[in-house]
Formats: structure tokens, C-alpha cells, sequence
């Protein structure tokens, strides 16, 4: 059976133009004029889009004494009512735990997703185990990212020795480690003192983790990549302190990718000073919301490319786990929903304000991250060939967000009242059509793992550092006797 879209625009991340999309067999097999098909899907008044990626989520996730409440089910869901058709989630070995051990527990998890979906693996410590089973994931898995935690201590955080080593394999396998960059041993410390103080409401959480905790560990993690040869990819990057660090980097022709997420876009930090306790602590998340002037940076990024994607690092937690922190702000489960929501917040606040071009949404919402994974195009674009994973998105279409009409099954929305301008009309998954203006017709299980290859491209950073790598041992004349 074919499937045609037809008298839409067709937007990629680099052209605009009017075209019907012809798909068959979950691919697209012809964009043109005057196409037919089987069944027709009507893109009048619509663009037609690479559907979105989101490159950071954590479904059902173990963490801080409890899971993440949308599991791979509710959570694609969410994701395709919102135009999104891919996920890529972190398979988290607790410590001592092998890599593909971890990768298992993940694989079961996944199998009821309503789109595709990727793991990146998470380095959460280090042995010759993890050294061997690097190479597996990356050969025979299909994985060519590995996640650090530069943050929470005692728990999955790794040290400046583990992350080297572990960004060295990277550079032999070919592959991209990602970091959560935030300086663990300061954040714990200043939790500590708040706790002390008295301090211990949701607010403590953005005072223990400020900007300069975020940009130390940005700075670090670029240096020691640098040092390992690897391109690097920052994740949720939320303040100006690390954007800097980023920019710097890339103008010295170093491959390094910043992620903003859509909250840190679009949610400033007064929402922590919210008097009801339970409306601060569900927006508690790592890195915390900062100030409308690092917000504006990273609009700014999005629209001078020095930041890359958006993400949501969708963790979702229920108001009920979100009091497991009452009277002591570090029990809080860290994390917020979004993935439902980053498309049409994006639209809104992004392209409707004029701080980005619909090519530019595309490029930071599909394919831009496609690039990076190694999936181009394949995902993320609208060509012959590629997946028909699409978004018919209808710029005129609105609706006022609200936790009691969402896929997510949390009882609660950050973006709760916020007005958005810009939804789909269909969300494609390889040609299915999962939902038709806001009604869900995805089917469990559809979604498929999308393998990543090692990357193709010279993965080593572009620095003065390689001219120490090949040290010369200086010839001298006299050597002195060793001293006593
Ligand atoms: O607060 C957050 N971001 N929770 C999810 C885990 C992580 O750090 O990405
Ligand atoms: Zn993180
Ligand atoms: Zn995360
Ligand atoms: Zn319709």
C-alpha cells in the first residue's frame, strides 16, 4: 500500500519548497509533483517535516530510589503527539554492572514503543569489563555514543581518570561520548551547606547547582576530550558559563555539540520561588531552570549554530515521587517531562517570535542530531529513501497545554497554561499514521531499534594538542648522578 502527502511544503533543514511526498513500505520513494497514491493525506495550509528526534529521554529509568513514570509506551506516545518519531534513550549499567548486562534490561524495557528508538550507552564506572564490552556495544550493538555523569556523586558520577580513559576508547572505537556536565564534588558539598543551613526546599536545588558548577565541568570536559583526541557532545547545556566554553571550542575547530533543552529555552528560575511546594519541586530538575540572560544565549546559539539540538531529557516523575524530598531537597527525583511538547513549544516560542527559521527547527529538531548520530539520512531527512518518519505540522493550528489532556502519565505539565501555535496534523512513523489532529492511532510495538555505526568522518578534534602527541625526548649532554 502507498500513502501520498499531497499540497503541503515540503521543509527541511535546508530548503523550502512545494512537493508531494509519496511513501511506500515505511520509506519515501518519490518527492515531486502530481503524485498518487493508495491514500491520500491532505497537506493543505501544512509543511511537511523530517519528524522530530529527541536525542535525550529517560523512560522507566531506575534513579534516586525510584523509575521515571513513562515507560517506552506512554513515552513515545507522548513523543508522536507531538510530531517527534524517534527517541534515543541512556541504557544506565548501575556500578559494577556490565555494559551489556545494562544494555539487556534496556532492550526488554523498549520493546512497546510506538516509534523508533537508540540507546546511548552510560559510562557510570570503570574496569577492564567496560574497557572489553565498549568495543561489543559500538561493533555488535549498534551503539556509537557513550554517556558520562560528571555529577552525582556516589551514584553514577565517574572522575577526570575514568572519563579520560573512557574518551580514549571512545577516539579507537570511533565513537562520541556525551557528558552531563556539572561538578559533582561542589554540587554535593553545596548541598551539604544549604541542608546546614536550613535550606532544604526545592529552591536549595538551583542554589547548589549555579552556572559556574556547570561551566567548570563544560571547560573540563572539553579539555580532557581535547586531550583524548574525541569530539564531545554536552548535553541539557543551560547557561551562558557553558555555551562559552562551547562556542570557544568550536571556533578553535574542535567538534564540540551543545543540547539545550526546551525547558531551559523556555522556563526561567523564578518557577522555584513559586510559594506552593509541590509546583517547585516537580519543576526540580539537573541542571536547574537560570535567568532570562542565559536563556537569551541560548536562543542566541540556536540561531548562530554555535549550539546544536534541542532535547528534553524527558524523566518524568509523579507529584507522589516528587515529595519523596520533602524536608531534604537532594531526595527530590531529579527530572521533567517535555517530550510531548518540545515541537510545538519550539514552533512557538522559536519560530513564531522570529528567533528562528523553520529550516533552523528543522536542523535542531531532526537533523542536525541525525548527523551527529550517524543515522543521516536515513532519519532526518525528506529524500528517496529515507524513513517515512514525518510531521505534517500545521502552523495555524493552537491549543493551551495542559496536564489533563497529555499522553504522559504524570499527573502534572511544566508547560501547564502555556498557549502554543503550531501542531501536527499527522505524525508519520515509517509511513503508519500515528496520530490525526491530537487522536492517537499508533500501535505498541511498532517502533524498531535504530543501530548506529561507528563514525565515518576523522574523529579527532582540530587543537594544538596534536603537537604533543608525538613528544620528542630531548638529547642532552650531561646527566647529572641521581641524588641521594
Ligand atoms: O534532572 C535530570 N536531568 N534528570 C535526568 C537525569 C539527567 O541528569 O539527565
Ligand atoms: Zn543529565
Ligand atoms: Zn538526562
Ligand atoms: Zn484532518
Amino acid at each position: 500500500m502507498s500513502t501520498v502527502i499531497k499540497n503541503g511544503t515540503v521543509v527541511t533543514a535546508d530548503l523550502t519548497y512545494k512537493a508531494d511526498v509519496l511513501i511506500e513500505d515505511g520509506k519515501i520513494v518519490e518527492v515531486g509533483d502530481n503524485l498518487s497514491g493508495d491514500e491520500t493525506l491532505d497537506a493543505t495550509g501544512c509543511y511537511v517535516m523530517p519528524g522530530g528526534i529527541d536525542p535525550h529521554t529517560h523512560l522507566e529509568m531506575p534513579f534516586m530510589g525510584t523509575y521515571s513514570s513513562d515507560d517506552f509506551e506512554s513515552g513515545t506516545r507522548a513523543a508522536l503527539a507531538g510530531g517527534t518519531t524517534m527517541v534515543v534513550d541512556f541504557a544506565i549499567p548501575s556500578p559494577g554492572q556490565g555494559l551489556l548486562d545494562a544494555l539487556q534490561m534496556w532492550d526488554n524495557k523498549s520493546t512497546r514503543a510506538h516509534c523508533d528508538y537508540s540507546f546511548h550507552m552510560a559510562i557510570t564506572w570503570w574496569s577492564e569489563q567496560v574497557f572489553n564490552e565498549m568495543e561489543t556495544v559500538v561493533r555488535e550493538k549498534g551503539i556509537n555514543t557513550f554517556k558520562h555523569f560528571m555529577a552525582y556523586k556516589g551514584a553514577m558520577m565517574v572522575n577526570d581518570d575514568e572519563l579520560f580513559a573512557s574518551f580514549q576508547r571512545c577516539a579507537e572505537l570511533g565513537a562520541l561520548p556525551l557528558v552531563h556536565a556539572e561538578n559533582g564534588d561542589v554540587v554535593a558539598d553545596l548541598q551539604q551547606k544549604f541542608l546546614a543551613e536550613g535550606n532544604d526546599g526545592p529552591e536549595a536545588h538551583a542554589y547548589s547547582r549555579p552556572p559556574a558548577v556547570e561551566g567548570e565541568a563544560t571547560n573540563r570536559a572539553i579539555m580532557i576530550a581535547d586531550m583524548a583526541g574525541v569530539p564531545l557532545y554536552v548535553v541539557h547545556t543551560s547557561c551562558e558559563e557553558s555555551h562559552e566554553a562551547i562556542r570557544r571550542a568550536r571556533q578553535q575547530g574542535k567538534r564540540v555539540y551543545g543540547e539545550p533543552l526546551i525547558q531551559h529555552l523556555t522556563l526561567d528560575e523564578s518557577e522555584y520561588a513559586h510559594p506552593d511546594w509541590d509546583h517547585a519541586a516537580r519543576r526540580v530538575m539537573s541542571p536547574p531552570f537560570r535567568n532570562k540572560q542565559h536563556q537569551d544565549s541560548l536562543w542566541a546559539g540556536l540561531a548562530s549554530g554555535s549550539l546544536s539540538v534541542v532535547a528534553t531529557d524527558h524523566c518524568a516523575f509523579t507529584t507522589d515521587q516528587k515529595r519523596y524530598g520533602v524536608g531534604d531537597f537532594t531526595k527530590i527525583p531529579n527530572g521533567t517531562g517535555g517530550l510531548e511538547d518540545r515541537m510545538p513549544m519550539l514552533w512557538t516560542y522559536g519560530v513564531e517570535t522570529g528567533r528562528i527559521t523553520p529550516n533552523e527547527f528543522v536542523a535542531v529538531t531532526s537533523t542536525n542530531i541525525a548527523k551527529i548520530l550517524n543515522i543521516y539520512p536515513k532519519k532526518g531527512a525528506i529524500m528517496k529513501g529515507a524513513d517515512a518518519d514525518l510531521v505534517v505540522w500545521d502552523p495555524a493550528k493552537e491549543k493551551t497545554i495542559s496536564a489533563s489532556s497529555q499522553q504522559s502519565a504524570i499527573d502534572y505539565n511544566v508547560f501547564e497554561g502555556k498557549h502554543v501555535k503550531g501542531l501536527p496534523r499527522y505524525t508519520l512513523t515509517r509511513g503508519r499514521v500515528a496520530v490525526h489532529d491530537g487522536d492517537f492511532k499508533g500501535q505498541e510495538g511498532h517502533g524498531e531499534f535504530v543501530s548506529r555505526e561507528p563514525f565515518q568522518a576523522v574523529n579527532k578534534a582540530l587543537s594544538t594538542w596534536k603537537e604533543l602527541t608525538a613528544p620528542r625526548k630531548v638529547e642532552r649532554t650531561g646527566i647529572p648522578a641521581s641524588g641521594v
